[in-house]
């Protein structure tokens, strides 16, 4: 696929459809590129776009699963392609190095019962750090300081290390959980998280089971964290 408004809108449209099977879209480029809570993803040239698209039986409590899942694909990813690397996630599914953002996913589900589908929306930066975003980006060509390797080569090592972590997540989360803790971002650090426009701060104490991050708060009290933007402070 060339250029799409976004692999993974264009994914939704053939499910919707009812013209998509089990596959990954791949695009050189996308127009309309999405991330998460309404915010675009840039298309910079030689980066990867691409999408996972599978009907998944497990339905709604194996997607919840999926950004921590998909996050570590991308950390397993990075470990062959840039070993080395100092790749930390960032809950729930941002891959970063250094605070600088490598990765982005966006996981969207449809359908019902056995048409459940799943969308997980993979951009990695790959050739280009983007500009003009509200966080500092790295890219894999950085990361590897010498020798280049195209946006092609790096899905399909991907591919591998996405295909082991979703067989991981539907067997148990618990696994996947432990593994995301180990390279956790800002894990028993004062972080702020943005929820609907309100940023709480607190200490990112844990992971709970179904995913939440836990914040304990100066007050002492736990808040259960099901969806927002985590920021690190004093740092
Ligand atoms: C984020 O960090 O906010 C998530 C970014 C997800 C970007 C990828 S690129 C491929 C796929 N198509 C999209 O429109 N978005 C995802």
């Amino acid at each position: 696929m060339g250029v799409i408004d976004s692999t993974n809108t264009e994914a939704q449209r053939r499910a919707k459809a009812g013209h998509i099977e089990n596959c990954w879209l791949v695009a050189e480029s996308q127009t309309a590129g999405r991330g998460r809570l309404q915010r675009p993803w840039l298309s910079s040239s030689g980066n990867l776009f691409s999408s996972a698209f599978f009907r998944e039986p497990g339905g709604i409590s194996i997607a919840a699963r999926l950004p921590f899942a998909t996050a570590l694909a991308v950390s397993d990813m990075a470990a062959i392609i840039a070993p080395g690397a100092p790749v930390k996630l960032k809950w729930p599914n941002d891959a970063r190095v250094n605070q600088a953002k490598l990765s982005g996913i966006l996981i969207e589900t449809g359908g019902q019962g056995q048409d459940f589908w799943v969308v997980a929306g993979i951009g990695i930066n790959i050739a280009e750090c983007p500009e003009g975003t509200s966080q500092a980006t790295t890219c894999i060509h950085d990361l590897r300081g010498d020798t280049l390797i195209s946006a092609e080569d790096a899905l399909s090592v991907l591919r591998e290390t996405f295909a082991r972590r979703l067989e991981q997540a539907r067997q148990s989360f618990e696994p996947l959980r432990e593994d995301w803790l180990k390279v956790a971002e800002g894990l028993g650090e004062t972080v702020r998280v943005t929820v609907s426009d309100s940023p709480v701060e607190g200490v990112f104490e844990d992971m709970a089971p179904d995913g939440a991050l836990i914040l304990r708060l100066p007050n002492g009290e736990r808040q259960m964290i099901r969806a927002g933007d985590v920021s690190l402070i004093g740092r």
